[in-house]
């Protein structure tokens, strides 16, 4: 269990359902977590390998049926209400009702049409942190909708339409790492997952001197935004490189490729393109050897992955900032941290520790205290285990299967 100095909601652990279960007649709740990402980072967009757990902030997503056959969206969090009908198409607002609303016409583009309803979002997730509140709000979202209308869809499909949600009508040009483990994991695991093929492995996270360790999340406080130019740009370059190797090699995508390929064709491509790809290749690599590292219970070998992955963000991505470098650097000298990386999209947001269970309070406070000393900024920082994905809480009223029991 995380501990936290902001107002935290209960467990999110719990079992999740079947939605064709819920008898549409009552208020349906469902929660989704957040997320880190522990290795694996801008590979989700050009078919690479990511490691992501969730973790134990969470959005409520409570919905209730309507007579009148609006769709109603408020919440605690936003002052902004929006009443839309059946028939409405608009675009996207510029404000948080975009992402239940994307997620609306994701379910309308396939035919489904749920009935009048008042959706009520609420939760803990710090915005703009890199730990994918977005996704955390999107996945909410698709289970209350789907629930209400007494639609299944896979796992794997509500990912998709969350994510899809978020590209087309958000406008985020975001991979599907977020929506995936946030649907898809499993406490006490890392989540492997090919993002190209959408395949996946819960990953242990007890096995050996593992066992003694964990995630500490500390928040630079400085804003990260997906939606903002800079993400956009890398994407860009990232795909250019990508789009050499596949004319020159035949490969699928950068998934597929190796740094001696992508040496012979440096001349080939721009010099920003050819870093954003050898990061890229090089943390699918990463990502490979991490799992070995896990099964093996090493936290040695996955802490140097993680710094090797940091130095690889920060000098061949360039997705790092000052006060993200500094706190890596800091914590890398902290005793019982094995390894620490920036975390998410990038350009400020949260850095993951791997840190000794014994010394976790004690790093947590050391490292704000020398960000703030350094900054004079207090970070905000989170000792966590891994949780479970997106869940339908009080399912246990009509529920007769688990939603995960399918996959
Ligand atoms: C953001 C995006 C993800 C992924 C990460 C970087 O969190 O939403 O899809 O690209 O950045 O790994």
């Amino acid at each position: 269990m995380m501990t936290t100095e902001k107002n935290f909601l209960e467990s999110t652990a719990g079992p999740s359902s079947h939605p064709a279960n819920l008898a549409s007649r009552h208020a349906i709740s469902c929660i989704a977590p957040a997320r880190v990402n522990l290795l694996g980072e801008h590979t989700d967009y050009t078919g690479g390998l990511v490691l992501p757990m969730a973790i134990p902030f969470a959005t409520h997503a409570t919905i209730s049926p309507r007579t009148d056959g609006l769709y109603h969206f408020t919440s605690s969090l936003f002052p902004e209400a929006l009443t839309l009908d059946r028939s409405d198409r608009s675009p996207a607002r510029r404000n948080w009702t975009d992402y239940p609303v994307g997620v609306l016409r994701q379910l309308q583009q396939r035919g489904i049409v749920p009935p009048g309803f008042d959706l009520h979002l609420t939760g803990n997730v710090p915005f703009g942190a890199g730990v994918s509140s977005s996704a955390s709000v999107e996945v909410a979202t698709a289970m209350a909708l789907l629930a209400l209308a007494n639609v299944e869809l896979s796992l794997e499909d509500i990912a998709v339409l969350a994510r899809r949600a978020e590209n087309e009508y958000v406008h985020s040009p975001c991979g599907i790492m977020d929506q995936f483990v946030i649907t898809a994991a499993k406490a006490g695991h890392a989540l492997l997952l090919d993002t190209r093929a959408l395949t996946y492995e819960h990953l242990p996270m007890n096995k050996g001197n593992l066992a003694q360790t964990q995630i500490v999340v500390c928040n630079s406080m400085v804003k990260h935004s997906v939606a903002t130019g800079e993400y956009g740009i890398r994407r860009r370059e990232s795909e250019e490189g990508q789009a050499v190797l596949v004319k020159k090699f035949g490969v699928r995508d950068l998934g597929d490729t190796t740094l001696a390929q992508l040496e012979a064709a440096q001349s080939e491509m721009s010099p920003a393109a050819f870093r954003r790809c050898r990061h890229i290749i090089s943390d699918n690599a990463r990502v490979r050897e991490a799992r070995l590292a896990m099964f093996a219970g090493d936290p040695i070998a996955f802490g140097k992955l993680m710094l090797a992955g940091h130095a690889s963000e920060r000098d061949d991505f360039e997705c790092s900032c000052a006060e993200v470098d500094f706190l890596v650097e800091t914590a890398t000298a902290l005793p019982g941290c094995f390894g620490a990386r920036l975390t998410g999209g990038g350009f400020g947001g949260c850095t993951v520790n791997l840190v000794a269970r014994t010394h976790s309070e004690a790093f947590a406070s050391a490292l704000k205290v020398a960000y703030k000393q350094r900054f004079n900024i207090a970070a905000e920082t989170y000792v966590c285990d891994a949780v479970d994905g997106a869940y339908i809480r009080n399912t246990h009223l009509h529920s007769t299967s688990s939603m995960r029991d399918r996959v």
